[in-house]
């Protein structure tokens, strides 16, 4: 069994990253999970995860000439599978997107819960790859009227390629902001529910510093319990592998998106 869910949102910097690596620590007590840093032009989930020096990273499964194996790519890290991009530029513009999808659909085949960390911007074809091969998308948002306007763009997005919203997670959130009214308005238009309110917290920014996911950094904080509640209310649906795996492989990516 499989499903994919792309991790999105509007603009960049609101914690997708953040996000993946704890919503897929949290899955991965009940689930074998692989994480995949498919933001590939502004990778940086390889310093959340501590992978910072290794050697092949996703750009090198995305050149046209490339002869590593998936496996190569592939780190066992906090008990996950995490496949980490690099950033260099001249790698990201030497990478054939299109490719994305044998990649995931070699990951697939092999994994219960796939989550692809993914682009903000929505303007290009690497862009919107994650989000057109996911089953499920899941909207990370600060809670604000503008924020929410831009999750719904994402969630429009993703529904014309058939992609439905898994749920939102609300992150960033200061103690005093009106969460509640917000989450009721985004209760009536996005697909998916709230799956959690993840506070602004510092333990944040220090567990990136230490090159950690937030729930091995800090396990008992607030924040990381309110990962682990998101995770619980994401329903995983088992999707037959076999049959994922064909449909990234022959999924249409649009040349202008
Ligand atoms: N709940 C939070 N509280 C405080 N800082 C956070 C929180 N979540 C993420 N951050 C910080 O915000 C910055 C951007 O987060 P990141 O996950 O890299 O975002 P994105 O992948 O969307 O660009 C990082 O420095 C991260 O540590
Ligand atoms: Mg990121």
């Amino acid at each position: 069994m499989v499903e994919a869910f792309a991790v999105a949102s509007g603009k960049g910097g609101t914690g997708k990253t953040t996000s993946t690596l704890a919503l897929g620590m949290a899955l991965a007590d009940e689930y074998d999970v692989t994480v995949v840093d498919a933001d590939t032009g502004m990778a940086n989930l390889l310093f959340h995860a501590g992978l910072a020096d290794v050697e092949v990273t996703l750009h090198d499964l995305l050149l046209s000439d490339a002869d590593a194996a998936v496996e190569a790519a592939v780190y066992e890290r906090f008990g996950m599978k995490v496949v980490p991009c690099g950033t260099s530029l001249a790698a990201f513009e030497a990478a054939d997107p299109d490719r994305l999808r044998d990649v995931v659909a070699s990951l697939a085949a092999d994994t219960d819960v796939l989550l692809l960390d993914s682009p903000a911007a929505l303007g290009s074809k690497s862009a919107v790859l994650p989000i057109v091969l996911a089953d499920r998308v899941v909207i990370v948002l600060q809670p604000t009227i503008p924020a929410l306007s831009d999750g719904l763009k994402v969630q429009e997005y993703a529904r014309s390629y058939g992609t439905e919203t898994a749920g939102v997670l609300f992150n960033k959130v200061h103690e005093e902001e009106d969460v509640d009214r917000i989450a009721e308005q985004s209760a009536r238009y996005f697909g998916g529910p709230t799956l959690a309110t993840i506070p602004r917290t510092d333990e944040a920014r220090r567990a990136r510093q230490a090159g950690e996911p937030l729930l091995a950094y800090a396990p008992e904080s607030v924040a990381a319990g309110a990962y682990r509640e998101a995770a619980g209310a994401l329903e995983v649906n088992a999707g037959e592998s076999g049959a994922v795996a064909d449909r990234f492989k022959s999924a249409v990516i649009p040349d202008h998106p």
